[in-house]
């Protein structure tokens, strides 16, 4: 791999670890004003000591986070779509890679829409996307998303999914956890993170979907909403970053939310 995309990747991959507790707050992409991300700034500024990486379109980064910040960013460059929308899978390329230098971007990324009508094109846009990154040295991760069929989310349609990006070139990709995920893992030859989807019932419920993700092979996770949606997103995080990166039972994380919030 080359200097520049071995790097940019280890900012967001933890090399002490292996791992990475990445922040998801790209959902107004195509949700609109997301409930808990309405002022975006306000629920990504606390949380960002404890990102490895912040995800999230160039509209949010100019007007919500500090330039000064030193947490790496992985730009959403595609959309075009809402929820409201004809069809949520026909993305387009929608930034640049010259914005994503502008903006320092440590990696860009892309939803694939595998088994629907604009698989063809999700699937060339990410191709290209490898092209314009090598150029540029710069990693593309692709998101394997669902569309609104929630149901896809079975270990042979998110494998075929994963493997087809990492063919694509994608130097690590996001997608949901299932049952049996080690074969999602096993047939993927780069890193994969796990998206935490919609907020859970309970913190403990996070926390094990983090936990055996982690312990079936996953890299990390690049969640949202299970953070920022809970009433206490910054002992959320720690508790997270305690499970992904010190191998803590969700049990033991438990106990690290409980004593943060007690705190704050
Ligand atoms: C993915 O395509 C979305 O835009 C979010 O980044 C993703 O779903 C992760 O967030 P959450 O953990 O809320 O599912």
């Amino acid at each position: 791999m080359d200097w520049g995309m071995k790097n940019r990747l280890s900012q967001i991959i933890k090399p002490e670890t292996g791992h990475t507790v990445m922040l998801a707050v790209d959902h107004g992409y195509f949700l609109g004003p997301t409930s808990k991300l309405e002022d975006a700034q306000k629920t990504i500024e606390p949380l960002l000591p404890y990102a490895d990486a912040l995800m999230l379109t160039r509209g949010i980064l100019r007007s919500s986070v500090d330039p000064e910040s030193a947490v790496p960013v992985v730009l959403r460059v595609s959309g075009g779509t809402s929820i409201i929308g004809k069809d949520l899978s026909n993305e387009e390329i929608t930034t640049s890679m010259e914005e994503a230098v502008r903006l320092n971007a440590a990696a860009v990324a892309l939803s694939i829409f595998v088994g629907t009508d604009y698989e063809r094109q999700t699937l060339v846009n990410l191709s290209s996307l490898v092209d314009r990154g090598m150029e540029y040295g710069i990693p593309v991760l692709a998101v394997t998303a669902v569309g609104k069929e929630l149901g896809k989310r079975d270990v042979r349609f998110l494998s075929l999914s994963c493997r087809i990006a990492a063919e694509l070139g994608a130097s690590f990709v996001k997608t949901y956890y299932c049952d049996e995920f080690e074969k999602v893992v096993e047939g993927c030859p780069v890193p994969v993170v796990i998206a935490g989807g919609p907020k859970l019932e309970t913190e403990l419920d996070a926390l094990k979907l983090a936990n055996d993700a982690i312990q079936k092979g996953a890299t990390g996770v690049d969640m949202g909403r299970n953070i920022w949606q809970s009433k206490f997103p910054v002992p959320m995080i720690k508790s997270v970053r305690a499970v992904v990166h010190e191998k803590a039972s969700p049990e033991e994380a438990l106990e690290i939310f409980k004593k943060s919030k007690s705190e704050t």
